[in-house]
């Protein structure tokens, strides 16, 4: 028999592992990014496809949060879509125009029918997505051990929103096609799930030492939908992930209503949107860790009501071991710095009892 696994000496991976901490690890979703002035410096020099493909820029704004912060995790920089040319689909993204809002992904030829289903391929992460992997050395290189770093993939029904709807269009033809085709849905998350697997596969054999899946649009799925099109598919890559090594953080929003089915299917972790209190979370998913969850429109108020939410939220989360800092999703554009700073700051700052 093997010895069990040497305990983690990290906080962030104590803490999925519901392991007692020093402190509570804090990381935010979208921690590198348009908020920050030195991420918009380097996104003035190339696009954002050409950033996702160089290792080189990939470590450096991996670990510019780790550095101006302090977070207590690195997340790999890339995106949920940047297998999707590999699997045939031609993607871009478009640039902002001032004052218009954000870019967004394109996808010029979604798939619409079974036979673009057909069409797809399962892309091989060492020949189609060098780069990643690259990265992923680069930014461990770079980090030298200081904290952890987290890969990630899109969850099935998250990707297949874009690469149906050819961008971020709403969720119409996607669910036109469970209803109309519904053997073409299975074969697409199918195939979706086993690129989301190899993907995976790869980040952790490069060095990835978590995962997360996020699965950011589930919430627009009602539950019998969610049994026959999505819980599968999440369980497979949960179990695909386990023999990996690493903990796996499942991430959703808009599912709170299907909080006990999302705690059955094999994530050690789950990260939860704003919209339920950590405590009712914890109580009805016993036996997990949990990530999250302060609503990212906090990061915009005022400075007392962000600590005090922070503070509140704190006492919440530690209550029970497991317990990982973050926000209900990403950090948004408008974001003062200050205030991301101030937030790790307060989180490092408080005594967790329970965890
Ligand atoms: O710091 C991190 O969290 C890691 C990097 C990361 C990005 N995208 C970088 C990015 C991660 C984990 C993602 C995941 C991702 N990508 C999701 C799931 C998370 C979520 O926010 O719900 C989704 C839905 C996508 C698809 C995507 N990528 C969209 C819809 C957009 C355009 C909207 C937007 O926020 O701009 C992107 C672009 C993108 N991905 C940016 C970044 C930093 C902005 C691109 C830029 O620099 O102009």
């Amino acid at each position: 028999m093997s010895p069990p696994p040497a305990e983690p000496e990290h906080r962030f991976l104590r803490a999925c592992r519901r392991l007692p901490v020093d402190r509570v690890p804090v990381w935010m979703m979208r921690q590198a990014g348009r908020y920050q002035p030195s991420y918009r410096a380097v996104r003035e020099k190339v696009g954002f496809l050409e950033l996702c493909h160089s290792p080189e820029l990939i470590a450096q704004v991996t670990v510019s949060p780790i550095d101006e912060f302090g977070f207590d995790a690195a997340i790999l920089f890339s995106d949920i879509l940047i297998h999707l040319p590999a699997m045939g689909l031609d993607l871009s993204f478009e640039k902002g125009e001032k004052g218009k809002g954000d870019g967004g992904p394109k996808i010029s030829n979604p798939v619409r029918t079974r036979s673009d289903v057909e069409a797809l391929r399962v892309p091989d992460p060492a020949r189609d997505l060098p780069y990643v992997g690259e990265g992923v050395r680069a930014i461990r290189r770079a980090l030298a051990g200081r904290v952890p770093l987290i890969g990630f993939v899109g969850g099935p029904f998250t990707v297949a929103s874009y690469a149906v709807e050819g961008g971020s269009q709403g969720f119409s033809r996607l669910k036109g096609m469970l209803y109309a085709d519904p053997s073409a849905a299975h074969a697409l998350f199918d195939k979706l799930t086993r690129a989301a697997v190899v993907q995976l596969q790869a980040q952790v054999e490069a060095g990835a030492e978590a995962v997360q899946i996020f699965e950011s649009w589930l919430g627009e799925l009602g539950r019998e939908d969610l049994k026959e099109f999505s819980f599968p598919y999440l369980a497979r890559i949960a179990e695909a992930v386990r023999p990996l090594g690493v903990p796996a953080i499942f991430f959703s929003t808009g599912t709170s209503t299907h909080l006990e089915a999302l705690a059955g299917l094999g994530y050690p972790v789950l990260s939860i949107d704003w919209r339920i209190p950590m405590e009712e979370a914890r109580a009805r998913a016993p036996g997990l860790a949990f990530q999250g969850n302060l609503d990212s429109a906090l990061l915009l108020a005022p400075k007392e009501t962000l600590l005090a939410r922070t503070r509140a939220l704190l006492e919440a989360g530690t209550r029970a071991p497991g317990y990982i800092f973050n926000l209900g999703h990403g950090i948004t554009p408008p974001t003062p710095p200050a205030n991301v700073r101030a937030v790790v700051e307060a989180v490092h700052a408080f005594e967790p009892r329970g965890a």
